[in-house]
C-alpha cells in the first residue's frame, strides 16, 4: 500500500511541480501542494526501502562534493557564430539557400546563461554536464537536480541528450544579490556570473535556494526521437516536462526574420530573464545534418548579437558615499537617460583609480551602459566633447561625512574612513547590527533607526540598549504609540540573549560574513575569548585566512571597540553559545544511513553525525566512509560491502558515538 502510495504522490507532485515551473499554471494552491509534500517526505524516512534519488524531495539539495569530475561528453557541445548585423544574416542565408532554397528558420531567443547537457536512460536523469571546452565538461548533476523546473522523470521512458541554457531569472537575481548586500559579500555583477557562480557550488543546499531556471533545446539525434524539425523538437522537449522558450518562431525569408530580430530586440527588457541575442537555425534536421559543422560550429545556425545598449549622457557631479565598512564609493550623478528600459542618473565609479584611468570629469559626456543589463556603468568619456568648463575630479582625503583622513591599505584600491564613530558609518552599523541576518532586533528596521538617529536618541550600538530608559522621548517621535514602544523595547530586551554567532555577524568586522562569524563562534565560543585571539591563534582555524585573521585582529585591537563590547556586556547583552558540534570525532565524514533504525530516529541519528562534524549524505559511493544500517537493508548495504565501505549497526553506531562523546 505503502509503495503505491509513494509512487502516486511522486507521480501527482511531479505533475503539479511542472504546471507550476515549467507551464507557470499552478493547479493547486501552495498549501495543498506542501501537504502531499509533507505526506511523501514522511512515507520516504517510514520506507527507506523505498527511496528514489529521483524523488521531488530531493529538489532540496543537501549533496555536497568535495570537487567537481571532469567528464567526456558523448557527443561534443559546440558554440555558434556571430552575426552583428543584417548583412551578416544575408551571407548566411545565402549559404544556405545555395544548397536548399526552401529552406526555413526556426529563430529563438538567445538565453543569457551558460550552457548545460543533460542525460537521461529509459526517461530517468542520469547526469548534468557542463560545456566545458566542448569536449569535456564537468559533472554538475547534484545542482542541476535541484532547480525546480528540471525534471528528474520524464513523462516517457526514452533515452535523451539534451541541451539548453541554466539562467537566473531577474527576480531571483534581485533576491540573491540582496540577501549578498546583508551579509556583507562581493554583489554578482549580472544574471549570467551569478548563474555561473551558482551551479560552480559544491553544496547542492545553495543551488536550491537560489531560484535558477533553464530553457532547453537541442536534442542529440533528434530523427532517432522521430523528429524532422527543431520546431517540432522544442514541442516534444515541452511533452517530455521540460521548460522550453515559447517565443520561437519559423520564417522562410530572411528579411522576416530581422524584423522578428527588431521586434524581439524591442520587447527583450521586459522578460524577466536576460537575452543576448536570437539565434537562427534551419529548421529541418536533415538539412542541418547535410550542412555539418565546422572544427567549431555549426553552419546550420548563427548567433545574432544584440549590442549592449549605450547611451550619451552628461556628467553631473561626482560624490562619495560612505559603506557600513567605511568603503568610500564615488558615483557620477548623471543627466537622467533611458538604457534597455529604464531610466538612469547615477553610475558607480568604483575608486578613484577608475577615475582617473578613465579621465572621467564633470561637465563630460560619457558613453553609459548596463552592464550584464542590470548595473550602469561609464563605458567611455567623449573626447570630442569635453568643454573648457570641465572640471578635473579631485580625490579628496578626508571623509565626505565626518572629515576625518581617509585611509588606504596596502594593495587596495579603495579608500576608507577608519573613524568608528564616522555618522555615515555608524548609521550603517546599527541598521547592519539590528537586521534580520544578524541581531535580528524586530521592528528596528532602517527607517525606525535613522529616525532615533536623527532625534539623536542613538548614535551607536550600545544606545539601543539605553533607549529603555528614554521611553517619554519615544513617544514624542511619530509613529511611536504605547504598543510600539513596548514592542520595539521587548525586541531590543529579547536580543540580548541572542547567538553568538549573530553577535559577531553584527559588529561588523571588515570580511567577517555570516559563514564566518559562525566558524569563530564555534572556535571561540565567547567574544571574550575571541576578542582576545592573536593573529596565529587565528590563522590556526582552517575557514581563516591572513586578511581576515589581520582585520579582526585589528578591530579589536582599536579601543573604542572594547569599551563597546565592555558596555554591552554592563547593559546585558550576553549572546548565548549552544554547543552545537560537540566534537569532530567524525570530521568530514560521509555517512549513509539506510534500513530502518529502532532506538532513533533517521533524523536524530543525522543530527548526531553533524554535531561530531561529519555530514549525511543519500547514495553510497567510494567517498562515503560508513554506512550504518537497521533492518531490512537493502541495495545501499549490499554495494557498500562490495566496495569495501565500512559498516555499522545501529548499536556499532552509537558505540562509536559514546566514545566521541566522551
Ligand atoms: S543552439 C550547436 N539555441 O548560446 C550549438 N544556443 O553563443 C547549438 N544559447 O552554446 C546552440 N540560447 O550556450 C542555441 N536558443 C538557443 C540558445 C543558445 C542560448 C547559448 C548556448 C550556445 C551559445 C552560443
Amino acid at each position: 500500500m505503502s509503495k503505491e502510495r509513494i509512487e502516486k504522490l511522486r507521480k501527482d507532485l511531479e505533475k503539479y511541480n511542472y504546471d507550476y515551473h515549467v507551464k507557470d499554471q499552478p493547479s493547486i494552491s501552495d498549501f495543498e501542494y506542501d501537504q502531499l509534500f509533507n505526506e511523501l517526505l514522511q512515507l520516504e524516512a517510514d520506507h527507506p526501502e523505498y527511496f528514489d534519488p529521483l524523488s521531488l524531495t530531493q529538489k532540496v539539495g543537501g549533496e555536497v562534493l568535495d570537487s567537481f569530475v571532469k567528464v567526456e561528453h558523448p557527443y561534443p557541445m559546440y558554440s555558434l557564430g556571430n552575426a552583428f548585423s543584417l548583412a551578416d544574416l544575408e551571407v548566411f542565408d545565402k549559404r544556405i539557400k545555395a544548397v536548399f532554397p526552401e529552406t526555413t528558420y526556426d529563430v529563438e531567443l538567445k538565453i543569457d546563461g551558460l550552457a548545460i547537457s543533460l542525460e537521461y536512460e529509459e526517461g530517468r536523469f542520469v547526469r548534468a554536464l557542463t560545456r566545458g571546452n566542448g569536449t569535456v565538461g564537468e559533472d554538475v548533476s547534484h545542482n542541476i537536480k535541484v532547480i525546480d523546473s528540471i525534471p528528474l522523470r520524464l513523462n516517457k521512458s526514452v533515452d535523451l541528450i539534451v541541451r539548453g541554457e541554466v539562467f537566473m531569472p531577474h527576480p531571483s537575481f534581485v533576491k540573491v544579490n540582496k540577501k549578498r548586500a546583508e551579509e556583507g559579500l562581493v554583489l554578482f555583477a549580472n544574471c549570467r556570473n551569478a548563474a555561473s557562480g551558482t551551479i560552480r557550488q559544491l553544496d547542492s543546499k545553495i543551488v536550491a535556494s537560489r531560484g535558477l531556471d533553464g530553457f532547453w533545446y537541442t536534442i542529440i539525434n533528434p530523427e532517432s526521437h522521430g523528429l524532422k524539425t527543431q520546431s517540432e523538437a522544442l514541442e516534444y522537449l515541452n511533452s517530455l516536462g521540460f521548460k522550453t522558450n515559447k517565443e520561437n518562431k519559423v520564417y522562410s525569408d530572411m528579411d522576416d526574420v530581422y524584423q522578428r530580430i527588431i521586434e524581439i530586440d524591442t520587447f527583450r527588457h521586459e522578460l524577466p530573464y536576460d537575452t543576448d541575442g536570437v539565434v537562427v537555425k534551419v529548421n529541418d534536421f536533415a538539412s542541418q545534418e547535410r550542412l555539418g559543422f565546422t572544427v567549431r560550429v555549426p553552419k546550420f545556425a548563427i548567433a545574432y548579437k544584440f549590442k549592449a545598449e549605450e547611451v550619451e549622457t552628461k556628467v553631473l557631479d561626482i560624490f562619495l558615499t560612505v559603506g557600513r565598512t567605511g568603503k568610500i564609493t564615488p558615483n557620477a550623478k548623471l543627466e537622467p537617460v533611458e538604457i534597455s528600459g529604464s531610466v538612469v542618473s547615477y553610475a558607480t565609479l568604483h575608486n578613484f583609480d577608475y577615475i582617473e584611468g578613465k579621465d572621467i570629469r564633470i561637465g563630460d559626456f560619457v558613453q553609459v551602459r548596463k552592464a550584464g543589463e542590470i548595473i550602469p556603468e561609464i563605458v567611455k568619456v567623449n573626447l570630442e566633447k569635453r568643454g573648457a568648463e570641465s572640471v578635473r575630479y579631485q580625490p579628496t582625503s578626508i571623509c565626505p561625512v565626518c572629515h576625518d583622513p581617509l585611509m588606504k591599505f596596502e594593495n587596495e584600491v579603495d579608500s576608507y574612513c577608519v573613524n568608528v564613530s564616522c555618522p555615515a558609518k555608524t548609521i550603517e552599523s546599527l541598521i547592519h547590527y539590528a537586521s534580520r541576518v544578524a541581531m535580528d532586533i524586530d521592528t528596528l528596521g532602517e527607517k525606525r533607526i535613522e529616525q532615533l538617529h536623527h532625534h539623536k536618541l542613538i548614535e551607536t550600538i550600545k544606545d539601543i540598549y539605553l533607549l529603555e530608559d528614554r521611553k517619554e522621548e519615544l513617544y514624542e517621535l511619530e509613529k511611536m504609540g504605547e504598543k510600539s514602544v513596548e514592542k520595539l523595547l521587548n525586541a531590543i530586551e529579547k536580543s540580548k540573549e541572542q547567538s553568538l554567532d549573530r553577535f559577531i555577524f553584527g559588529l561588523g568586522i571588515r570580511h567577517v560574513g555570516s559563514k564566518t562569524s559562525t566558524v569563530l563562534a564555534n572556535h571561540f565560543k565567547s567574544i571574550d575569548s575571541l576578542s582576545k585571539a592573536s593573529y596565529e591563534d587565528l590563522l590556526k582555524i582552517d575557514e581563516i585566512g591572513g586578511i581576515i585573521a589581520e582585520s579582526i585582529v585589528s578591530f579589536f585591537g582599536v579601543d573604542d571597540n572594547l569599551q563597546l563590547l565592555n558596555d554591552l556586556k554592563e547593559l546585558g547583552v550576553n549572546p548565548s553559545y549552544e554547543d552545537e558540534v560537540v566534537g569532530d570525532g567524525f570530521k568530514d565524514m560521509r555517512f549513509v544511513l539506510t534500513g530502518t533504525l529502532t532506538s532513533l530516529k533517521r533524523n536524530d541519528a543525522k543530527q548526531i553525525i553533524e554535531s561530531l562534524g561529519g555530514n549525511v549524505v543519500g547514495s553510497v559511493s567510494s567517498k562515503t566512509n560508513v554506512v550504518v544500517y537497521g533492518a531490512e537493508a537493502g541495495s545501499k548495504l549490499t554495494k557498500a560491502q562490495e566496495l569495501g565501505i565500512t559498516t555499522w549497526t545501529e548499536e556499532q553506531f552509537l558505540e562509536e558515538v559514546n566514545k566521541h562523546e566522551e
